[in-house]
């Protein structure tokens, strides 16, 4: 069984992360990415096969990116979760088709009943979540059999070289560029330190497993600088 560090102010942490840059999100998202990250993200739909009746649910949707791609794709029948407010009102913004859909709740807590959805995506947010197996067993719960759960998650690239350059980008150049636009101090010190830690002690693969999912596997991307864990309930 693998052990996570739970940190109890965690939550209240990252929400207030989030809720201070969510009007500068996308901005530095997207400038900070060179516009990789809309990339990444359709690769990891495409990698999934999502028929056009799934029904999604995106947790930790933030300002929707993920939702709208696979919106893009086809797919109809997609809800939006996530517990920053201001994260879910920048998406609802920017996508009418959604609204009335977009809920205000914790990974760890899914207020669902039943095996009632397809699929669930997660782009860049397994990180934050203050409980990661507990949030597993929650999605286990609410995906149909033979549903998906598709994460998208930052990693520490093996090759020595784009280590050396990540580290330089992730600790000096995109803290310095953060903080100057989303006036947030810690915000964006915290993204690569929480890479770092997070690739350190957590197979996104194992916990799936552990958490009931039949079968689960890696893709990296990007000179692995990504990861895509597909899991199959
Ligand atoms: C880096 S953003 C990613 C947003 C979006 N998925 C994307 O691809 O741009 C991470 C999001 O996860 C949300 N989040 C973090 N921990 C969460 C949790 N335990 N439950 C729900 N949402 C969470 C944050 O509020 C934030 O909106």
């Amino acid at each position: 069984m693998q052990t996570i560090p739970v940190h109890s102010d965690k939550k209240t942490e990252v929400k207030r992360i989030f809720d201070s840059i969510a009007g500068s999100y996308d901005f530095l998202n997207h400038l900070l990415s060179a516009g990789v990250d809309f990339y990444w993200r359709k690769k990891a739909l495409n990698l999934t096969a999502m028929g056009k009746d799934a029904i999604l649910l995106d947790v930790a949707c933030g300002t929707g990116d993920f939702a709208i791609e696979a919106r893009k794709q086809g797919v109809r029948h997609i809800y939006g979760a996530d517990f920053s407010g201001n994260m879910l009102r920048h998406f609802n913004k920017k996508s009418d088709w959604i609204i009335g859909k977009n809920v205000q709740l914790a990974a760890e807590h899914l207020p669902f009943t039943g095996e009632y959805f397809t699929n669930i995506t997660v782009a860049f947010g397994v990180r934050n979540f203050y409980d990661i197996p507990m949030a597993f067993k929650e999605f286990a719960r609410v995906i149909k059999p033979g549903g998906k759960v598709t994460i998208l998650e930052f990693r520490m690239p093996t090759n020595p070289l784009i280590r050396v350059l990540y580290n330089a980008y992730f600790k000096y150049i995109l803290p310095l560029i953060g903080r100057m636009v989303s006036k947030d101090k810690s915000a964006y010190t915290y993204l690569p330190e929480s890479v770092e830690e997070f690739d350190k002690n957590v197979d996104l693969v194992k916990l799936l497993k552990e958490a009931g999912f039949k079968s689960a596997a890696r893709h990296n991307l990007t000179f692995g600088l990504v990861q895509v864990v597909i899991g199959v309930k």
